[in-house]
């Protein structure tokens, strides 16, 4: 069956296949949340969102959704579908028989919670306190397609504990510096325990058959080894890219932009080891350009490296960010044709072009990349 807006079929196999439905999140009622163990050791040391939390600044929320409205309008110019997840009361705390926390994150970035492969959308197990609920934004959603397509697989992978158990407490220290957080880094001391599986979506990046996995803050080898076990006719890849004091989502640290070519960010190189796979298979993996700012905008998580952070719309056609003018322009030099997408003001609710978006269909099938 060929696919139409009006008929909701999920399929999505790797990064790269022509985008025809997508989700793009929303900034209504997102929170800087309290501290909790796996957050703290995220926010850099010298972060202006060190202590302090509470509901976002209204008019950085507005300016954030005004963006992201006019990215989901170019998108359904270019005749794909959005849909846009239905906010919570994010300033509702969080709690279980396990822990408590006083406020939650938002629905920002849907990248970070759902894994779509094939016809199956994941709810990730997340690994903050704070995103525990997060699927919720998304409930409504899901319903709809699983009511839309019958085919359609919704799974929710076990939701994790998150007791102090989950949480070294090395990390716990205000200032531990940020040679010492790349020593760590680099013997694979993260911040997150091996106690019970745990992955955010946003760690895991598809390549047909192969799913290739960042090991860091956000995800452990056990949620891995879940993810292995759970996505039997794939093969699946732990990656690490030491050089990143603060390893949590994939998506702004290595970006395949179509069959053969990957981006990867100069600072954060792929162990040559780990890049067997993709150069016996005459894959490319080239440095990112440098990002056009020197610093991120403010009460932001992320780096400037969300740069990188680009949406593939299809082998031939990328969105980059208007302001990254040399990541446009190695795009460009690459082939690629650069939809340009304004979206700087809203980086601080959790990342890029690929972080606000989640898959819903992408035309093609899974094929194998690595043979
Ligand atoms: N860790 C990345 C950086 O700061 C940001 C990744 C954001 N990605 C996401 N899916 N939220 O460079």
């Amino acid at each position: 069956m060929s696919w139409s807006p009006d008929n909701t079929q999920v399929n999505s196999w790797n990064e790269w296949d022509p985008l025809k439905h997508v989700i793009v999140g929303r900034a209504d009622d997102c929170h800087i949340p309290p501290e909790e163990p796996a957050l703290d050791a995220k926010v850099p040391e010298d972060s202006d969102m060190r202590g302090q939390w509470g509901r976002r600044p209204q008019e950085t929320i507005d300016r954030a959704n005004e963006l992201l409205d006019n990215f989901a309008n170019q998108l359904k110019a270019r005749g794909i579908r959005v849909d846009r997840p239905t906010s919570i009361d994010h300033s509702q705390p969080a709690t279980t028989p396990d822990f408590h926390t006083d406020s939650q994150f938002g629905c920002m970035p849907p990248r970070d919670v759902l894994l779509t492969v094939g016809s199956e959308i994941l709810e990730a197990t997340m690994s903050y306190r704070c995103r525990w609920f997060e699927y919720l934004n998304y409930r409504p959603l899901m319903q709809q397609y699983w009511d839309e397509d019958s085919n359609f697989r919704h799974e929710a992978a076990p939701k994790p504990r998150l007791t102090d158990a989950d949480y070294h407490p090395d990390y716990l220290s205000e200032k531990i510096g940020v040679e010492k957080r790349l020593k760590w880094a680099e013997e694979k001391f993260f911040v997150t325990t091996e106690e019970e599986p745990l992955f955010d979506a946003a760690d895991v990046l598809r390549f047909g058959k192969d799913l290739v996995v960042q090991h860091g803050f956000t995800t452990n080898q056990k949620g891995v080894e879940w993810l292995r076990r759970h996505f039997i006719d794939h093969r699946v890849h732990t990656v690490n890219f030491p050089g990143d004091p603060y390893p949590i989502h994939i998506d702004a640290t290595f970006t395949p932009l179509r069959p053969g070519l990957i981006v990867n960010n100069p600072q954060r190189r792929l162990p040559e080891d780990q890049r067997k796979m993709f150069y016996d298979n005459d894959w490319e993996i080239v440095d990112a350009a440098q990002p056009a700012h020197n610093t991120p905008p403010p009460l932001c998580y992320s780096s400037t490296w969300l740069s990188m952070n680009v949406l593939v719309l299809d082998p031939k056609t990328v969105c980059v960010e208007k302001s990254e003018v040399y990541q446009a322009e190695q795009m460009d030099k690459l082939g690629m044709e650069v939809v340009e997408v304004e979206l700087r003001d809203a980086y601080a609710f959790g990342g890029g072009l690929h972080c606000c978006t989640a898959d819903v269909y992408r035309e093609g099938t899974c094929e194998d990349y690595f043979p």
